[in-house]
This record gives structure tokens, sequence and C-alpha cells, in this order.
């Protein structure tokens, strides 16, 4: 089934029509810059101009950059205050007139790893926390998602963990790869006494610059970087949308 896929981050709004069965995108991925503030209205106002973009008529899927309890949003930590207590999902459905389904942004790109990405066949308790403007986290058991877990959130260093770790804070205070990698370890090394995880997928941009900070990782559970570079997001929120049709 085709379902128009959107992963809405703190920095872009990106979206692709998705085979939501084989989790291939069968149209260009499109992006629209998040607008600043990141209101509901102007956002949604995205919304309906990514709908217009692909002449979209059917479900959409969405990861949204916060936790989204039975549609509405709990947090807003790189979005508009605004937006708590926002029942993202009807708001979505009256701008774009298309049934709308939203869930956390790391638990979709975490659902698509799971399914067509480097998660493939890892059962136990994988972890995937996903590098981005903040730090977003997705965990499963045997293959079910726990949805909302906030461990981006975890205090590290008398510091909110994304505060100390996320993409944001590698470009602001122009860290290595190396440096950032020596934090980042720290972070795992954390959640790895906290939840025991059997794997960590390590995903946003960071999955593709593996290779220049893996060396600093000293847990022991296996990580593995992300497959579905950036499409991950897209591809797991149009899995979500099948599965409450
Ligand atoms: C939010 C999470 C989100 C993550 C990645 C965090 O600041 O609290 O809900 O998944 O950023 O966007």
């Amino acid at each position: 089934m085709h379902i128009l896929g959107v992963d809405i981050g703190g920095t872009g709004i990106k979206a692709a029509i998705v085979d939501s069965k084989t989790g291939q995108l069968i149209s260009q991925r499109q992006r629209i810059t998040t607008p600043q503030p990141a209101t509901p209205q102007a956002v949604a106002a995205c919304m309906k101009q990514m709908v217009a973009f692909f002449n979209w008529q059917g479900p959409i899927g969405c990861g949204f950059p916060a936790t989204v309890h039975h549609g509405v949003a709990q947090t807003a930590s790189n979005i508009d205050q605004s937006w708590i207590g926002t029942n993202v999902e009807s708001l979505f459905t009256e701008y774009t007139d298309c049934p709308c389904y939203v869930l956390n942004d790391a638990d979709a790109a975490g659902m698509a790893e799971m399914a067509f990405g480097a998660g493939i066949q890892h059962h136990g308790v994988v972890l995937v926390v996903t590098v981005g403007t903040g730090i977003g986290s997705a965990v499963f058991v045997n293959g079910q998602l726990l949805p909302n877990t906030e461990l981006g959130h975890l205090i590290l260093n008398q510091q909110v963990a994304e505060h100390y770790i996320s993409a944001r804070v590698r470009e602001t205070e122009d860290l290595s790869w190396k440096k950032w990698g020596k934090r980042f370890d720290l972070y795992l090394q954390r959640l790895a006494f906290l939840m025991s995880p059997d794997c960590f997928i390590i995903g946003g941009g960071a999955s593709k610059k593996f290779e220049k900070y893996s060396s600093q990782l000293t847990v022991k559970a296996e990580v593995l970087p992300a497959q579905g570079l950036n499409q991950a997001g897209i591809v797991g929120a149009a899995m979500y949308a099948l599965h409450q049709q």
C-alpha cells in the first residue's frame, strides 16, 4: 500500500511516497525547512504544502519530534511549547483533508530499521538512538516497540544528555568526531548500565559518519549504524499509518 510518509524534525520536514510493505520510496524526497517558530499552525501549513506538492490523497504517516500519546503531543523540546496538549493527528487531518497518523520520530525511524535495516534478525533488547537536533530513542523487545521513550533526556554530566551529545551541540561546539565519540560513548555506557541492551543502532546523521567515531565506543553490546540513512523516519511513519488503518 502506498502511503505518504513525513518526518518532522527540528530543522527540516521531509516527505516521500512509500511502499509501506517493502519500505521503498516510490517518489523523490521533498524537504521544507521547519518554520521558526515551529507553531502548530505553521507546521500544519507545511503539511498542507507537502500534500499539494505530491498531489496526495490518501493516508499519511507522520513522525513527530515529541512524545505522542494517542495522537496528542505531550512534550516539546525542539519545537514550540504550544504543541503540548495539541492533538497533532486531528490538526494535520483537518489541514490536509487526509487521514493522518502520528508517532514519535525516533520510534518511526526505529520501526523502519527493525523491519528493513540494521535491526533485521535482531532479537532481544534493541535500543535505537537517533542523533539529530535532539536525541531520540526507540526501544524494541523481540521486535516489539515500547513507544515514547525519551532516553535523550537522561542526565549525563549534570545536564540533559541531548544538550551534551546532539548533532546540534557537535556543530555549535565544533567538536571533532573523536571528541564527540568520547562523549557519545559515556552516553551509551549509561544506557547499557540502565537497560542492558543486546544491541544499539545509531540513527540520524551520525549513522553516515560511524567509522569516524566507532573506535571511541567501548560498550560491550553490539553497536551498529542505521542503514536507512535519512529515509528511516519517512518509511517508519508510513509503516505506522499502515498498521493504524
Ligand atoms: C524529543 C524526542 C525526539 C528527539 C528527536 C527530543 O528532543 O524529546 O521526543 O524523539 O528529540 O527528534
